[in-house]
């Protein structure tokens, strides 16, 4: 049986009690392809304007210029339809459920209760000088204070720009010099799987770097209570926040003016900086979440993912605030203290929606069955998927172990510049197959197309682009739009390129391959190779080093090495060590080597180019398909590489 063959049906109750069966998704994503302006301006009263849009959309894909505007004359805040808009009806209403790194911490904080702290947030923040458009870089736990940080800036129209608190001082700094932030709030340190974090340190180390004197303040936030260093410029949240008034109005904003940046990685260069806008953005999170998600009243609804990636962003915070729903924040992870966690979470709180990533779920299922045994997910309605593409194996597990066989399981493509869930099933209305994430949502134009750009039609495989904008789109790169035109539109021009292979089935059904271009996907945490690369050639005995993933049965992809070290230095396994160290001080821990290959030397065209493909085949260990190596420059290095491959 081929994986294809293998449908799960919607089931009739999913669909009696579904927002859209699959007649009404067949009627509204014709009318939303076919007459966008009519849709959009419908869907765009879900929200509370302050002045509504009459132009809805002016979307360039180019050639000559890009330009995407969505609701350009529009006026609306953010905060306010996120807290403001829901006191009345549901002031009372859990908003957060936060559950904390230790099993015996959690807490819930009501809408009216969130609205108070923000507003009092905001009115610090305003004291602080920060205003329309200054930007307010965060990094931090997943603690509440993290969500009330992101909606006090939208409050006052500062730009957000979150940096996942996993990232190096270096690398906090390289964001924070780029954005010219003004602000930082951090916390004292996380807590993770009972270790400690130092951000508060991380920060002081971050500021010593080269850009950083944009900073006027830090403001830090107690978690555990650990010592941190002290200056002139680092101000307690408490003590500023505790005696604000939770009377702020939230500021009118256009919708195109900037609502966040958020850095991703790409194949070439430092990480970019994302720039999403506030009303289409918050739209397109808004309805995604409540769609593919089927969101109702009353629903406990938990994403797993941290507010520093885009699925936080949207899937923890925007999309669930906006639809007035409870969203669960945890603070850990989710093998800690046991691995049973994730299930005894779903018990305690009830939660009915579970979003998590197809590499936690790998890590579960090599313990075996028995170790969902502790909780018995009673609850669980609906099970979710997102960051990389998820094995059959992994999704029948998924959906069998986890969601005991009774719960659609959404697999949902997308990526930080898209802003939300772009193809995806809705459980109403979709029949699911194990690996696909299934259709396209409201508005959203997938087509494959061949290497020189052409469509291709039918049951194929080629590249994914979208042809036409959506409302959720990054406009641009922070300080550099250029960039962005040629990073999106260039390839295939008047298109967006995605970067992600692709293939196309009869029905129609999308089945993401991977990426196309030297970006790599390691336990859903996205990482450019030029990155890792840079930064090992800075190390004093580097040469020269190229990086490429290779299939890993719990991370998805691994990060796989070859080092060409400087003449006169010997290779060893202290060595080894002290690279590995080297790039997590650099980058991270989530950029850690999984493989470091000794390299004399490495595949290169007679114009010097470095053979990627011939790398990553190694690194896979298929070297019967190595292909034509007879236009290397020295084709001697491949037998000497594969002699050699460490990854047996
Ligand atoms: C990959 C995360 C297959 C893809 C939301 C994309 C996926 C990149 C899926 C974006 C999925 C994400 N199936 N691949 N369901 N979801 N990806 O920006 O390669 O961190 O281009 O956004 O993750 O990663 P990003």
């Amino acid at each position: 049986m081929s994986e294809d063959a293998k449908v799960h049906p919607v089931k009739p109750d999913v669909a009696a009690r579904a927002w859209v069966d699959r007649e009404r998704y067949q009627a509204m994503y014709q009318q939303s392809v076919e007459a966008p302006e009519d849709f959009w301006a419908e869907q765009a009263q879900s929200l509370d304007w302050f002045k509504a849009p009459s132009v809805i959309r002016s979307t360039d894909f180019g050639p000559e210029n890009v330009d995407v505007r969505w609701f350009e004359d529009g006026q609306l805040n953010v905060a306010h339809n996120c807290l403001d808009r829901h006191l009345e009806e549901r002031g009372d209403q859990v908003a957060i459920i936060w559950e904390g790194d230790d099993p015996s911490e959690s807490q819930s904080i009501t809408y009216r209760e969130l609205h108070a702290r923000v507003s009092q947030f905001a009115n610090g923040l305003k004291e602080l000088g920060v205003g329309r458009g200054d930007v307010v870089t965060l990094y931090m736990p997943m603690i509440p204070e993290a969500a009330m940080a992101m909606l006090a800036c939208t409050r006052i129209g500062a730009v957000h720009s979150v940096v996942f608190g996993g990232f190096s001082p270096d690398a906090l700094a390289g964001r924070i010099a780029d954005s010219s932030s003004r602000i930082v709030i951090t916390a004292d340190e996380s807590l993770r799987g009972g270790k400690r974090v130092p951000l508060k340190e991380n920060v002081d180390d971050a500021l010593e770097r080269d850009g950083t004197d944009c900073v006027d303040h830090v403001l830090v936030v107690r978690r555990t209570g650990g010592d941190v260093h002290w200056g002139s410029r680092d101000l307690w949240f408490h003590e500023l926040v505790d005696r604000q008034s939770s009377d702020c109005p939230a500021e009118a904003m256009g919708a195109e003016d900037p609502l966040f940046i958020l850095y991703t990685s790409g194949s070439t260069g430092t990480p970019k900086g994302l720039k999403h806008t506030t009303g289409g953005y918050l739209l397109y999170a808004a309805m995604t979440h409540r769609y593919v998600f089927d969101y109702h009243d009353g629903d406990i609804y938990w994403c797993t993912a941290d507010v520093g990636w885009v699925t936080g962003h949207s899937y923890i915070v925007y999309g669930p605030l906006a639809n007035g729903a409870t969203t669960l924040m945890f603070e850990g992870v989710p093998s800690y203290p046991t691995h049973g966690r994730m299930g005894e979470i779903v018990d305690k709180h009830q939660v009915n929606i579970l979003y998590t990533a197809p590499t936690a779920v790998r890590a579960l299922m090599a313990h075996g069955d028995g170790v969902m045994d502790s909780s018995s997910r009673d609850s669980l309605r609906l099970l979710g998927s997102v960051g990389e593409p998820i094995n059959p194996e992994a999704w029948e597990w998924f959906h069998r172990v986890i969601g005991k066989g009774n719960c659609p399981l959404v697999d949902t493509w997308w990526q930080t510049e898209t802003g939300g869930i772009m193809i995806a099933p809705l459980p109403g209305a979709t029949d699911l197959k194990p690996g696909s994430a299934t259709l396209p949502f409201f508005g959203v134009q997938p087509a494959l197309v061949d290497n020189e750009g052409n469509i291709l039609e039918g049951a194929t495989e080629g590249n994914l682009v979208i042809l036409d904008s959506w409302p959720g789109q990054a406009r641009s790169i922070w300080g550099n739009h250029e960039r962005y035109v040629q990073t999106y539109f260039s390839t295939y021009a008047g298109m967006y390129f995605t970067g992600d292979g692709c293939r196309r089935d009869e029905d129609g059904y999308y089945w993401i391959t991977g990426r196309v271009d030297d970006v790599l996907n390691v336990s859903g945490h996205r990482m450019g190779t030029a990155e890792i690369e840079s930064s090992l050639v800075a190390h004093e005995a580097v040469a020269e080093a190229a990086v490429v993933g290779y299939p890993h049965d719990i991370k998805g992809q691994g990060i796989y090495i070859y080092v060409t070290l400087n003449d006169g230095i010997e290779p060893s396994d202290e060595l080894k060590k002290t690279l590995t160290q080297w790039v997590r001080k650099d980058i991270g821990p989530i950029a850690s080597p999984d493989v470091i290959q000794w390299a004399p030397g490495l595949p290169k065209t007679r114009s010097g180019k470095i053979m990627r493909r011939i790398l990553r085949k190694i690194a896979a260990n298929e070297t019967d398909g190595l292909g034509d190596t007879s236009t290397l420059a020295d084709p001697t290095v491949v037998d000497d590489l594969i002699e050699h491959r460490a990854n047996r």
